[in-house]
């Protein structure tokens, strides 16, 4: 249990609390639970800190905090301490050293990953697989959606690549991008074991949600390769869980394709390859290739990867509700809707729809 025991004097300090912590009053404790942990704060009634907290808004120095709440300098001051220390807030007013170490940047990328991934899967859709109380249409809803999830890497990983323009970064881009492009394989197979066409599969529009995961890592993408490489990274990371997403797998066909087995065999044949491959390792690799990293750029990418996270529970929400409708099935896209090819035809450009 930290305590506040002493004043300090924080006068220049302006705390910002972080935007993920959650405070409940428990008896005589202000509980804070941030990152997966519980830190407990006592030593001043638990009201007065949740209320200064909740004024650490970036905005206020301690004496302006003060001033508003009618409360003395050193209490608010070691209240404010005791959060910054225990990493609940930040001081926006320091500024001694603006670079982390990029060995630093990505401790902290994988202590964040942990408690993103556990908020992530807790999420109702894969329990709902796991359990088997999924109906069929939302199990193959899911297998549709994360194959056009899958397929996007063409969307989104070749965005990366162009624009990307560290030359000490971009060859790992393009080596991810050449052992990822046609992982879509794995998920049209399954589907063809479920009895659904791949030319079917291939003509399904995605869900919106689907298409705002992607959009958002073409967003990341086009800010850097930084920003791109976290949130990317943040996938890797939750399949390069191996163990617990191999036993999902078991789960899964034992609820949905127990006398099929290559409905199941694929995806497990994805996560194998991925592990092969290593791609967990590429946040390190990129930020290996950084002498440094300014603290400003490293939030922002911290920010947009907890908003990919949001996102993609709105895609695991969407999944549920969409295929959890009566009579849903897969999006059949329209019926004029082709492949623009190259060659030959009769446009003036040499390209035809065919
Ligand atoms: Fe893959």
């Amino acid at each position: 249990m930290a305590s506040i025991k002493a004043a300090v004097e924080l006068d220049q300090c302006i705390p910002a609390l972080r935007w993920d912590a959650r405070v409940v009053v428990e008896g005589d404790l202000a509980t804070f639970r941030i990152d997966g942990e519980t830190v407990e704060l006592s030593g001043t009634s638990p009201e007065l800190i949740k209320t200064i907290a909740a004024a650490a808004d970036g905005t206020k120095s301690i004496r302006a905090i003060a001033d508003q709440l009618g409360s003395r300098d050193h209490v608010v001051g070691a209240v404010v301490k005791a959060l910054i220390e225990a990493g609940i807030a930040v001081d926006l007013a320091s500024r001694s050293d603006n670079d982390l170490d990029p060995r630093q940047f990505t401790s902290i990328c994988r202590r964040l990953f942990g408690s993103w991934k556990y908020r992530l899967f807790s999420h109702p859709l894969w329990e709902l697989l796991r359990s088997g109380e999924a109906t069929k249409a939302q199990f193959t809803g899911w297998l549709i959606e994360t194959y056009h999830f899958i397929e996007g890497v063409n969307d989104r990983l070749a965005l990366s690549i162009a624009e990307c323009a560290d030359h000490r970064i971009k060859p790992l881009f393009i080596r991810h991008y050449f052992e990822e492009y046609d992982h879509s394989h794995f998920f049209i197979s399954a589907l063809r074991a479920l009895g659904y066409d791949a030319a079917l599969v291939e003509s399904t529009r995605p869900l919106p949600s689907t298409m705002a995961v992607l959009n958002h890592m073409r967003n990341c993408a086009r800010r850097g390769p930084l920003e791109y490489a976290v949130s990317s990274a943040f996938l890797e990371s939750a399949g390069a869980e191996r163990a617990s997403g191999l036993t999902f797998l078991e789960r899964v066909r034992e609820h949905y394709a127990p006398d099929r087995p290559r409905v199941i065999q694929p995806l497990i044949e994805h996560v194998k390859l991925d592990e092969a491959y290593g791609h967990n390792q590429m946040l390190e690799l990129v930020c290996d290739k950084m002498p440094r990293i300014p603290r400003e750029r490293a939030s922002e990418a911290l920010g947009l990867c907890a908003l990919f996270i949001e996102t993609l529970e709105l895609w695991s929400t969407d999944i549920v509700r969409y295929y959890g409708a009566p009579a849903a099935g897969p999006r059949i896209g329209a019926a004029l809707q082709r492949p623009l090819r190259m060659g030959k035809g009769n446009g003036s450009n040499g390209s035809v729809l065919r």
